[in-house]
């Protein structure tokens, strides 16, 4: 008989910070990664709207669509068995608190997120998404939906005002309802205190050893990429002789808290 594990759920997550457990993620766009990665024991996938440039070929975030994000969220959670699903709500698509609930209601309902993710310190959305029951993962540091804004994809917070700005945002984004954060592009220290004083799980990419999970996209690790890797993205195709192995290699390396090393981080 086939053995079929229960989804990881909030509190599955919520309980590895507790004991130390560091959490791993990577992004997920369709089924059959989506199996791969639940396969090799990652614990949580996120149908992240960067998918505009890894399956869409674009050259940032901004075109994707909702309906790009239900369809691509159903692929991926409809093949995964263990990992908890957390989906992107794209640019414009929580521009009002409507807007917000409509779009994460079909994350939810038509695409099988168990979580939606929004970028920014938008403390008044994220109340009122926990409030009609959608659980939220926050999102700052680099935001790649605000690039016309930021001008670059840069390390953000290295100033002593910006990392305390963010700080008091990560803290009123945790009093706002937000169950996980991601930190992106954050100098390792500020992230680590970030981690430190929150009590939901702090998700990091291109923010350093300190966090309490990892996130990569699936492209960059695989380093099948269509651009340049970035410099916090490890090729974890090097020395491994498949996908699978490459993905538990991934695993192993954040559970042990041997990635990121210095060199991958800020
Ligand atoms: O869209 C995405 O893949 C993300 C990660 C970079 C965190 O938001």
């Amino acid at each position: 008989m086939t053995h079929i594990e229960k989804p990881l759920s909030i509190n599955d997550l919520t309980a590895m910070k507790q004991r130390g457990e560091k959490i791993t993620c990577l992004t997920a766009y369709d089924a059959s990664f989506s199996a791969l990665i639940d396969k090799a024991g990652i614990d949580m996938m996120l149908v992240g709207d960067s998918l505009g440039m890894t399956i869409q070929g674009h050259g940032s975030t901004l075109p994707v669509t909702i309906a790009d994000m239900v369809y691509h969220t159903r692929c991926v959670s409809h093949a995964r068995q263990r990992a908890f699903v957390v989906a992107d709500l794209p640019f414009m698509a929580y521009a009002t608190t409507a807007l917000a609930t409509e779009n994460a209601a079909k994350l939810m309902q038509q695409g099988g997120a168990q979580m939606v993710k929004l970028e920014g310190a938008r403390f008044e959305i994220v109340s009122f998404l926990v409030g009609q029951g959608v659980p939220v993962c926050g999102h700052l540091g680099l935001l790649p939906q605000s690039i016309n804004q930021l001008g670059a994809y840069s390390v953000q917070g290295k100033e002593p005002a910006a990392a305390d700005k963010m700080m008091e945002e990560a803290l009123g984004l945790q009093q706002a309802g937000v169950a996980l954060l991601v930190l992106e592009c954050v100098p390792a220290p500020l992230a680590t205190a970030i981690s430190g004083q929150l009590q939901i799980p702090v998700i990091g990419i291109g923010a350093g050893l300190g966090c309490d999970g990892q996130v990569l996209v699936l492209q960059d690790m695989l380093n099948i990429g269509i651009g340049k890797r970035p410099r916090f993205a490890k090729d974890f195709m090097q020395g491994a002789d498949s996908v699978e192995a490459a993905i538990r290699a991934y695993h192993l390396a954040v559970k042990q808290s041997l990635f990121p090393t210095a060199e991958h981080s800020f």
